[in-house]
């Protein structure tokens, strides 16, 4: 398991990690939330050694990250890291090198993820030659190329367009089908909840939503949206159970807590009228995403203000 325990990190002024507590178990597809300049970088950064924390500590398989799992470790930093002027090929052989890997299994290895990544005919260009997302494919091959059991990566799926975002995802999946822990940072929330079964959301340096995402969605109860011929007074009458969350013309939207029952609801708005429409809906990972973080614009203007007192 990698396990992040109370981790700090300060750039001068800045706190960029405060307290940040999580894992990732092998085998986990693990999004890893937050708005900009709340941490995520900076904490992948600290998990792959490339920064170490001031305090806190991080663990993987309850010991450190040494070099020896550095080796078995695949990062893809938010800088990226390649060398514009090699071949991609010969790229992927030699970082699969630099990992203690025979030349002769990391030519397989480089084969087999330029395949699979669908760059089989750029595999002898110059990777500068590339388009941005093919870039970004052979990113993930070097990320992969020695076959780790920790994978870290910094907005993967930045910059691609939605063939390379399927193929990028089926990759994780089957990464972490295959027992590796996978953790990487995103900001589409549409497609994290689509893919990962566990999120980690980061706001100022701590985690403030984190666990298994139909288990976080369940807990915020369901929203159930009622029309009915007649008019929406009905939804003054129902119980102290479930809140009214909007109303309009048509119909009115009611919050059910988790575990309440739907039906007494709808039979006070049948009271009213003929049913025209009923559902049933869980909230969306982006609405728990905003109410972790708190809006938009407070957080923008936080990072803002946190920039300029570094200036
Ligand atoms: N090398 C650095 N020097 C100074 N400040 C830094 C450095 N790296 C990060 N920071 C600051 O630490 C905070 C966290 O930054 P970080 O890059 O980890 O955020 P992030 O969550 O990755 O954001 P984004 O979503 O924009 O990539 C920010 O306030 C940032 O300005
Ligand atoms: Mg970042």
């Amino acid at each position: 398991m990698l396990e992040f325990r109370d981790l700090y990190r300060s750039f001068g002024d800045v706190i960029a990690l405060d307290g940040l507590s999580f894992t990732v178990a092998p085998g986990e597809l693990c999004g890893f939330l937050g708005p900009n300049g709340a941490g995520k970088t900076t904490a992948m950064r600290c998990a792959v050694g490339v920064i170490q924390p001031d305090g806190g500590s991080i663990t993987w398989q309850d010991g450190p990250i040494d070099l020896r799992v550095r080796r078995r470790t695949g990062y893809m930093p938010e800088e990226r890291g390649l060398y514009p002027k090699m071949r991609v090929h010969e790229q992927l052989v030699y970082l699969g090198r630099l990992h203690e890997m025979a030349t002769a299994d990391a030519a397989a290895s480089a084969s087999h993820w330029i395949d699979r990544l669908g760059l089989g005919d750029r595999s002898d260009s110059p990777v500068e030659e590339l388009s941005l997302g093919n870039q970004q494919r052979v990113q993930l091959a070097a990320s992969l190329v020695h076959d780790p059991e920790l994978l870290v990566l910094d907005e993967p799926f930045s910059g691609l367009d939605p063939i390379a975002t399927d193929v990028m995802s089926d990759v994780l999946l089957e990464r972490a089908r295959a027992g590796v822990a996978v953790m990487f940072s995103s900001h589409q929330l549409d497609l994290v909840e689509d893919l990962c079964e566990t999120v980690a959301v980061i706001s100022k340096g701590r985690l403030v939503l984190g666990g298994n995402v139909a288990e976080l969605k369940a807990s915020r109860g369901r929203r159930l949206r009622i029309e009915v011929d007649g008019g929406t007074a009905w939804s003054q009458r129902i119980g102290v159970d479930a809140e009214v969350v909007s109303v309009d013309e048509v119909g009115a939207t009611v919050l059910l807590p988790p575990g309440a029952d739907a039906a007494p609801v709808l039979d006070i708005a049948q009271q009213q009228g003929r049913l025209l429409d009923v559902h049933l809906e869980q909230p969306r990972l982006s609405e728990l995403f905003r109410n972790a973080v708190g809006t938009t614009e407070d957080t923008l203007g936080d990072e803002f203000q946190r920039r300029s007192e570094v200036r």
